[in-house]
C-alpha cells in the first residue's frame, strides 16, 4: 500500500488559508426583489418581476459559492445609528423583519449566525482608527430589511456566517456627501479581516439613483409600469456605470459624490465608499452584472474582485 506525503500545500490551499477580502459587491436591497424571489422566509407571494436584476443575483450566488468565503460582511443604510458605527455582535439573530413602507411585500423570517470574533475585531479596529464604535449585543433587536435584503439575494441559504455594520446617520442628512469617514471605516474593516485571517466577501447594500414613485400599482410586480423615474436620473446612473466599467475604481472617488449630487443616490449613506475603501480602491474595473429600476430607482449589481 502506497502512502503519499505532501509537505507543501497546493496553490489553491495556500490561497484558502491566506485570509483577506476576496471580492466586494454592490448589492441593492429593495424589498421588491425578495418579494419577487418568493423565498419560503417571506410571507407575501408574488408572480415574479424585476427578473433581470434577479438573474444578476443568480450569478452572484454562483460566484460567491465558488469562492467559499468564511464570512459575508454587509454595510446597510437602514440600520441607522445616530452616533457612531455599530456592529451586530448577537451570535444568532432571528426574528421577523418588516419593511415599514412596504409591509405588503416584505415580512421576512430571518435566522442566521454572526461571526462574533470578527464582529468584535471590527469594533476594536474602528476604535483604533479613531472612529466612534459600539458592539450591539441586544438579543431581539430587529434586523433591518436592507441588511436582510442584500444577504438574502447573495446567499438565500444563509449557510455562511455574517457580520453586519450600521450606517452612521450623518452622511444621509447633509446635502453634501460626507464620505471621508466611510473611507476610514473601509480601511479599518480591511485591517480587522486581515488580522482575523478571514476570507471575506463584502456587500454594499445600496441602490443608485433614488427618486421613486409615490403610488403603487394594483399588482406591485406589473412590469408594464416599471421604468426610470426620469431621464436625467437614468443618464446619471449610466454615466456612473460607464466609469465603473471602463476606469480603475479610484475614478469613483469623484464620480460617486457627483452622482449623489445629481440623483439623491442611496450611496450617500456610504456603503459603496466603505466597500471600495475596504478593497483598497482596486485598480481594476467593476463587473456590472445587471441594472434595473425598482419603482423608478436605479439599481446595479456590480462585482469588484481582489487580486493578489
Ligand atoms: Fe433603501
Amino acid at each position: 500500500m502506497s502512502r503519499v506525503f505532501r509537505l507543501e500545500p497546493s496553490a489553491p490551499e495556500r490561497d484558502q488559508a491566506k485570509g483577506g477580502i476576496v471580492a466586494g459587491y454592490l448589492s441593492p436591497h429593495p424589498p421588491h426583489l425578495i418579494y419577487a424571489d418568493n423565498p419560503p422566509q417571506n410571507e407575501p407571494r408574488s408572480t415574479g418581476g424585476w427578473e433581470v436584476l434577479r438573474w444578476a443575483y443568480d450569478e452572484v450566488r454562483r460566484r460567491v459559492r465558488a469562492m467559499k468565503p468564511d464570512v459575508l460582511v454587509v454595510h446597510a443604510p437602514h440600520w441607522i445609528t445616530m452616533v457612531g458605527h455599530h456592529v451586530n455582535c448577537v451570535p444568532h439573530p432571528r426574528g421577523l423583519s418588516v419593511e415599514p413602507i412596504f409591509p405588503n411585500l416584505f415580512r421576512y423570517h430571518y435566522d442566521f449566525r454572526t461571526d462574533v470574533e470578527l464582529a468584535e475585531a471590527l469594533v476594536t479596529s474602528f476604535e483604533n482608527h479613531g472612529l466612534v464604535a459600539r458592539a450591539m449585543r441586544e438579543e431581539g433587536v430587529r434586523v433591518d430589511y436592507a441588511t436582510i435584503g442584500a444577504l438574502h439575494m447573495v446567499n438565500p441559504k444563509w449557510d455562511i456566517p455574517v457580520v453586519s455594520i450600521s450606517a452612521n446617520n450623518n452622511p444621509y442628512f447633509y446635502a453634501e456627501a460626507e464620505l471621508g469617514q466611510m473611507e476610514v471605516l473601509g480601511r479599518a474593516t480591511r485591517k480587522a479581516i486581515e488580522q482575523t485571517g478571514r476570507r471575506a466577501v463584502l456587500l454594499a447594500s445600496n441602490s443608485l439613483s433614488h427618486l421613486h414613485f409615490d403610488r403603487e400599482t394594483p399588482v406591485p410586480e406589473d412590469m408594464s409600469h416599471e421604468h426610470p423615474y426620469n431621464n436625467s436620473q437614468y443618464r446619471a446612473d449610466m454615466a456612473l456605470l460607464e466609469t465603473v466599467r471602463t476606469k480603475p475604481s479610484s475614478a469613483l472617488k469623484t464620480a460617486i459624490p457627483e452622482h449623489i449630487a445629481q440623483t439623491e443616490a442611496e450611496t450617500k449613506s456610504g456603503s459603496l465608499t466603505w466597500l471600495l475603501s475596504a478593497l483598497d480602491w482596486p485598480a481594476t474595473t467593476g463587473d456590472v452584472l445587471g441594472y434595473g429600476t425598482i419603482i423608478g430607482t436605479g439599481n446595479a449589481v456590480i462585482e469588484w474582485r481582489c487580486h493578489d
